[in-house]
């Protein structure tokens, strides 16, 4: 048996899909909320028949495999490879790659220091100062400190260089991996982090590809980074989203500034929160979290370099169609860890409180300034026009120019010319800054589940039911029923197949066996009517048979309807050819099928 099918047999997408969101059992499926978009009610189902999954609400849809892929965002091969590797299933080794080995190497050793570095820190004497700190000055609690595996750096020259020679690893590879550096005198070697907190970067399959660190006594650099490697790329990380990707395809992404935020607010029960630490948000780092959610809120600090660190994060976002919050630091608090630390309430509620990012250059620049003072007022002007200047929109711009003149006390005449655009009339009107301004907090497209009266249509209703209702019953209206009942291509498939295969039929309908008869496009279509959540219709039989009469008369009804539309046309027709007797037979039919509808 080929891998994939072998995986698909050991690993039911029931359980696959329960390990992520909570699925109930609900007529012959599953239903929960789905992780893919936010929603309130469940539109998520499960097929265990089938083995698949599909989403009313957004669409998703497909095998184990697809929703593998779709909620670890990541591509088919790794998808295969972590499925294979649950269920106990060998795939054959890939050639061998030099560089993968290296890179293994490199995982290995980023593995190794992270335990060594979490062992000084909460088991060796050496580590008693820092636990200190971690504990009662940060507020870590011993679950989070082991959740991030936070570690301790001993001040030593080569502490962690030791540890790794008894694993037998060289210093040259410690120096490849970014946590040693050469030493002044040519062959000495030294650890590239000394006397740090170590907070370990993990990629999103968990595995360690470097470090952040703090220093414990106020030396520079507060925070510190692993270089560059061949597995640590700064620009392309975000740091947390292996713990909050789970919680951001659901709620949306909160991007702080800091890792003792992130750390913090995770603590709290704020789970949807990354990091970019330490440097500026960058468009990859955008990428990746667009595989998760289109919905960000920064919850930057509250100083002005803070300000200027979410300015830039949200061009770029807006940049890249990012549907965009912000979450306002009180006043008093410097960062979402102090507002935690002091009030874990009302931390949780600034989230709920967001607002549109132009609404927050405003409040900030009016925190920050005094606008009373004709200095500070023009203190806040500078800064709102550099903003507001480059808005395309000319709604948004009204509107914003009314509440700056409100707020700042400024007339509505002298910010509209401030924000005119001094820079030369063009430029805020280049594709860019119409691209950046203008196509803001457009809501990412959300369907909700189209209502019953319109998502049941008579002709696929009654398949729906068919599909599920007791033999006898599938078999009594599959007789009553025609070709002409059905006008869509692939339901008349479905129909005519359905009518072949369960006439005459003694054992029980096998939907997996079934389907086999079909091409792709009316698979899915089967698919889709196969999980269909029917339990508003009660799925035991009596409900069912009741439904499926008032259905079966609908839909008698429109065929009806249909064929009155088409003999008053051939009435038209006969009348102008003056052919009497096709006429008169014409009418009789129409009457006929009128007195059906009554
Ligand atoms: P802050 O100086 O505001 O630190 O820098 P913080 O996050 O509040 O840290 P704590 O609470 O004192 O531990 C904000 C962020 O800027 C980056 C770090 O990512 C930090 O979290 N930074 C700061 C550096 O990369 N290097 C530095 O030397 C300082
Ligand atoms: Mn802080």
């Amino acid at each position: 048996m080929d891998p994939i099918s072998e995986i698909k047999q050991k690993l039911d997408i029931v359980d696959l899909v329960g390990g992520y969101v909570e699925i109930k059992k609900s007529g012959h499926n599953y239903k929960g909320i789905c992780p893919f978009h936010g929603e309130k009610t469940p539109s998520l189902m499960v097929s265990p028949e089938l083995q698949i999954f599909k989403c009313f609400g957004c669409g998703e849809a497909g095998d184990i495999f697809a929703f593998y892929r779709k909620i670890e965002g990541v591509e088919f091969g790794p998808a295969l490879e972590a499925l294979a590797d649950r269920v106990g299933v060998k795939l054959e080794k890939k050639a061998y790659d030099p560089e993968s080995s290296v890179k293994k190497m490199l995982f290995e050793i980023n593995s190794l220091a992270s335990q060594y570095f979490n062992y000084i820190l909460t088991k060796h004497k050496v580590g008693t100062k820092a636990l200190d700190y971690v504990k009662n000055t940060r507020r870590l609690t011993d679950e989070t400190i082991q959740n991030f595996s936070i570690g301790y750096s001993p001040d030593v020259f080569d502490g962690l260089l030791k540890f790794l020679q008894t694993k037998k690893f060289t210093p040259e590879q410690v120096v490849l991996a970014g946590l040693a550096t050469t030493g002044k005198r040519p062959n000495t070697y030294i650890d590239k982090f000394r006397g740090r907190i170590m907070f370990p970067l993990t990629g999103i399959d968990k595995k360690v590809i470097g470090f952040t660190s703090r220093s414990l006594d106020g030396s520079e650099p507060k925070y510190l980074n692993s270089p560059e490697t061949l597995i640590f790329h700064k620009s392309s990380f975000i740091f947390g989203l292996d713990k909050a990707k789970v919680a951001i395809k659901h709620d949306g992404a909160i991007f702080v500034e800091g890792q003792m935020d992130l750390i913090a607010a995770h603590q709290a029960g704020i789970s949807n929160v990354v990091a970019s630490s330490g440097t500026s948000l960058s468009t990859i780092q955008l990428k990746i979290l667009e595989r998760y959610t289109k919905d960000i809120t920064f919850a930057f600090d509250s100083d002005l370099a803070g300000v200027r660190a979410m300015h830039r994060a949200i061009e770029l976002a807006e940049q890249q169609g990012f549907n965009i919050k912000v979450a306002m630091i009180p006043s008093g608090f410097k960062d979402l860890d102090e507002l935690i630390q002091a009030d874990p309430k009302k931390a949780k509620s600034i989230f709920r409180e967001s607002i549109p990012a132009y609404d927050f250059f405003l409040v900030s620049a009016l925190r920050r300034n005094n606008k009373n003072d004709p200095i500070g007022k023009r203190k806040i002007m500078d800064e709102l026009t550099e903003i507001f200047r480059k808005m395309a929109d000319p709604v948004l711009r009204d509107h914003y120019v009314k509440k700056i003149s409100q707020e700042v006390g400024v007339s509505e005449a002298v910010v509209a010319d401030l924000i005119k655009n001094t820079k030369g009339g063009e430029k805020i009107y280049d594709t860019k800054s119409q691209v950046v301004f203008s196509s803001r907090a457009v809501p990412s497209e959300v369907k909700t589940p189209p209502s019953l009266s319109v998502r049941r249509m008579p002709e696929e209703y009654i398949l729906a039911l068919i599909l599920r209702a007791p033999l006898d019953t599938a078999q009594s209206v599959l007789y009553k029923l025609g070709q002409k009942d059905f006008t869509d291509p692939s339901l008349l498939q479905l129909f005519t197949e359905l009518k072949r295969y369960l006439l005459g039929r003694k054992r029980k309908f096998e939907i997996q066996h079934f389907i086999k008869r079909f091409a792709n496009d009316v698979q899915d279509k089967l698919n889709e009517l196969y999980l269909w959540d029917l339990q508003e219709t009660g799925e035991d039989e009596e409900n069912l048979i009741k439904e499926l009469e008032k259905v079966f008369y609908l839909l008698k009804k429109s065929t009806a309807k249909r064929e009155m539309l088409e003999i008053s046309q051939r009435i038209k027709q006969a009348e102008l050819a003056g052919e009497k007797d096709l006429l008169s037979q014409l009418s009789r039919e129409f009457k006929e099928l009128s007195e059906k509808l009554l």
